[in-house]
């Protein structure tokens, strides 16, 4: 009994600290410098239209940045439109970003606009721009300087007003060297870099942060689990990889999986990866420094052209030592790495909304009459691809 209150005490004292920072304000949980420095860069640059380049590893907060300085920017009240550059098939990218003309391709049947338009006024948060084909780096170099859009089949420039935020966790600098990217559009983006520390370099976040995803995944659920500080300092110990979609992702595992109204050091321990699975890393996966080798390519794996995976979707997670394996869809969540029930599993006919593109919090009247802007359904197979 004791030894829950002091770690239900703790717990207040690490949700108020949580609270206090003033990144909380954008949902960004953590107070160590290297993060407080990050939303620093964030606020002074909000205000201005500099193109911002988000770096840091995978799930290390890059789309919630991109959200938090659209949100304190001026354009707030204006749409805020995610485009996922690694999940748009080649042919499809001109026509996803610029829109076409009614006709301009074989079942072409209605004007679409595509994100550039979609965002005018707002922000373009073009996110993996590392995985962007050369081709339309090219067209978005060119978008970038003349701020203006020719939809496909289109006749007409359409300017456009757009603040683009881009995001990667690939090393640009190395991809100009290899000539997988243009130097001139890195220099067009990388105005304003802002690098996201991973969980590593700020493990003392990691308390606060495991105690804003329970409280999440427990309102969710309607569950009441706790931690004991044994278990905070357990969490904290380890290295977390896939940094906070993987602690996320433990944490409600742990749960949902769990009988228990506390848990303990031991019962983290079985969730976390065993040794088995540390030392199976993924040939190519380059340790980080004080990291043991082979965790993160045995945690995240890789797709098949090399690409890593999305970090420790829930279905990519070591079982815990004990439980059952549940298939994905039985814990309620979509692997990311696999289509939709029901979709077909070929990437091309994947809805383009599910593949990558949404459109977010576009108020009413941003839309003009006349213009249908629908969420993004054109599949090469039922409308035809864009020449
Ligand atoms: N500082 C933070 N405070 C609270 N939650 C966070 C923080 N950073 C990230 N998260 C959460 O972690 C998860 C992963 O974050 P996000 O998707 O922004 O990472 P990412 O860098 O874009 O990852 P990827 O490169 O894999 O796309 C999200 O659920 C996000 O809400
Ligand atoms: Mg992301």
């Amino acid at each position: 009994m004791q030894a829950r209150t002091e770690s239900l005490r703790q717990q207040n004292r690490l949700l108020s600290r949580a609270l206090a920072s003033s990144a909380s304000r954008y949902g960004i949980v953590g107070s160590s410098p290297r993060l407080l420095q990050a939303v620093t860069e964030l606020e002074q640059v909000s205000d201005s239209t500099a193109s911002v380049l988000l770096l840091g590893e995978s799930g290390t907060g890059k789309e919630l940045f991109a959200r938090a300085l659209h949100l304190a920017s001026p354009r707030r009240e204006a749409p805020f439109i995610k485009v996922n550059c690694a999940a748009i098939p080649e042919t499809l990218f001109e026509s996803e970003l610029f829109g076409y003309e009614r006709g301009a391709f074989t079942g072409a049947q209605s004007l679409r606009q595509g994100s550039f338009e979609q965002a005018d006024g707002g922000t373009l948060f073009l996110d993996e721009i590392g995985e962007l084909p050369l081709a339309m780096q090219t067209k978005l170099l060119r978008t970038l300087q003349e701020g203006s859009i020719t939809r496909l089949g289109g006749k007409s420039e359409l300017a456009i007003d757009v603040r683009l935020v881009a995001a990667t966790n690939r090393h640009l600098e190395e991809e100009v060297a290899r000539g997988a990217f243009r130097q001139d559009l890195y220099y067009r983006l990388n105005v304003i870099p802002i690098r996201l520390p991973s969980l590593a370099e700020r493990s003392g976040d990691i308390p606060a942060l495991a105690l804003h995803h329970l409280n999440r995944i427990n309102q969710a659920n309607q569950r009441n689990v706790h931690l004991t500080g044994g278990a905070l300092e357990r969490l904290q110990a380890y290295p977390w990889p896939g940094n906070i979609r993987e602690l996320g992702n433990v944490i409600e595992r742990m749960v949902l999986l769990t009988d228990r109204a506390a848990l303990e050091a031991e019962d983290v321990e079985r969730f976390l990866p065993g040794e088995q699975e540390m030392a199976a890393g993924a040939p190519g996966e380059v340790p980080r420094a004080g990291r043991c080798r082979g965790r993160a390519g045995a945690l995240s794996g890789r797709h098949r052209d090399g690409r890593r995976r999305t970090p420790l979707c829930a279905g990519h997670l070591p079982q815990p030592r004990g439980a059952l394996p549940r298939p994905a869809a039985q814990r309620g969540q979509q692997d990311p790495c696999r289509p939709a029930a029901g979709a077909d599993a070929s990437p091309v006919q994947l809805p383009l909304e599910q593949a990558g593109a949404r459109r977010l919090a576009r108020p009413a009247a941003m839309d003009s009459p006349g213009l249908e802007v629908h969420p993004l359904r054109v599949t090469p197979s039922s409308q035809g691809a864009p020449p």
